[in-house]
């Protein structure tokens, strides 16, 4: 089995690059499907979604806007769980349909905040897609609308996400050895 090492830690290979882009077309057309008749507005959370958001977006019949946004963590003088800011969303998406592209679902919380953020704004709808998801760590009450994997609650690196700010570069990902 194919290992890496990243820093301190060992990884082995968990869903190689041929699975991620057989499981992208199904995701890409289901997608197609549901945005037929819509110009749905692509909102890609960076870094770790850059990988997926690009080749999701090459699948489309259509062409998509797409944007990209950040959300820094940091912690508030006066509260005690993490405030988050949303950075780099420049369009009025005011009665938009959007997708929100993000790498993976943990807790939820991330995509909570969006969430939020976004309805704020009086998007007309917001729909979600992760490549990952980990239900059991997931916190959310809300519907995470299109899915690529179904994980455990596991570490894991490559194709954009990251260990320490190593490892997105890689074209599979890998999770921790057990
Ligand atoms: P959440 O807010 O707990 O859902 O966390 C979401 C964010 O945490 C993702 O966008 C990732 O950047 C990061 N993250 C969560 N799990 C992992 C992992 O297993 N590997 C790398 N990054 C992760
Ligand atoms: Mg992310």
């Amino acid at each position: 089995m194919q290992t890496k090492q990243i820093k301190d830690k060992e990884f082995d290979l968990f869903i190689s690059a041929s699975q991620i882009q057989e499981r992208i077309l199904t995701v890409a057309s289901k997608i197609n499907e549901d945005y037929a008749d819509t110009q749905p507005l692509f909102i890609c959370v960076l870094n770790g979604a850059f990988m997926f958001a690009s080749d999701l977006i090459k699948k489309m019949d259509f062409f998509p806007e797409i944007s990209f946004v950040k959300v820094s963590s940091y912690s508030g003088l006066h509260t005690t769980g993490a405030v988050k800011n949303l950075i780099g969303l420049n369009e009025d998406i005011k009665g938009r349909d959007i997708i929100l592209i993000e790498d993976i679902i943990d807790s939820g919380l991330t995509m909570k905040y969006l969430f939020e953020e976004l309805n704020d704004r009086h998007a007309k709808s917001i729909r979600l897609a992760t490549l990952l998801f980990k239900p059991d760590a997931f916190k959310g009450n809300y519907p995470v609308d299109y899915i690529g994997f179904e994980i455990p609650n596991e570490f894991v690196v490559g194709y954009g996400m990251d260990y320490d700010g190593f490892g997105r570069n890689l074209p599979d990902i890998y999770h921790l050895k057990s």
